[in-house]
């Protein structure tokens, strides 16, 4: 059996070209759709160049109704009947009545070693701290931001120069390598025969 992947992104999607770029061969699971709140997010042309199918579901109309804008996404997934969603740069918070669906099948990838540096400017953050390690975590979605079972971390020096963007390209590196294999491994225990 192929698991059906839905990658969801808000940017550039480099995460994304990662995760699809390393669901080849004896992979347990397949793209099978990258979905953006955002029409000119670079990721959607990366989808597209790779020949994975694209959809756009803009936040904007929905004027802070979440739930709504979630119930289009909702509907917009349904056809690709995803197995897992592997959320990849994407940019809204999801409800908990989003999330409570997907339980135990959505991950994330989080520029911080979790628990450190919920939330945004988490490089910033880590060198204001003075952190001596830096680094990025791939957890299971739960409804609290940043927050779920974590599946795997790595970590990252942080040198005396760095400013919050070279530290960002980094960690980066490291998200490339992590975030594709904690799906592998994630998408081979979902698929492992049930004892009976
Ligand atoms: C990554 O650092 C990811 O951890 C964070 O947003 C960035 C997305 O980069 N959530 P990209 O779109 O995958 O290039």
């Amino acid at each position: 059996m192929t698991l059906r992947v839905a990658i969801f992104v808000s940017g550039g999607g480099s995460n994304m070209v990662a995760l699809a770029d390393s669901m080849t061969d004896d992979h347990p699971a397949r793209a099978a759709v990258v979905l953006s709140n955002d029409a000119t997010a670079g990721g959607l042309v990366k989808a597209r160049a790779r020949g994975i199918p694209t959809e756009v579901v803009d936040h904007h109309p929905f004027n802070g109704d979440r739930k709504a804008f979630e119930a289009a996404i909702s509907e917009r997934l349904a056809p690709y009947e995803p197995d897992v969603i592997c959320l990849a740069g994407f940019m809204r918070v999801l409800t908990p009545s989003f999330t409570v669906m997907w339980q135990g099948r959505m991950l994330n990838i989080h520029p911080s070693l979790l628990p450190k540096y919920k939330g945004l400017h988490t490089h910033a953050r880590a060198l204001e701290a003075k952190d001596h390690a830096h680094g990025c975590t791939v957890h299971l979605v739960t409804g609290k931001l940043d927050d779920g079972p974590i599946l795997g971390q790595a970590s990252v020096p942080i040198y005396q120069n760095d400013t919050p963007q070279i530290l960002a390209a980094r960690v980066l590196e490291q998200e490339h390598i992590l975030y594709p294999q904690q799906l592998r491994r994630f998408c081979q225990e979902l698929t492992l025969p049930t004892q009976s």
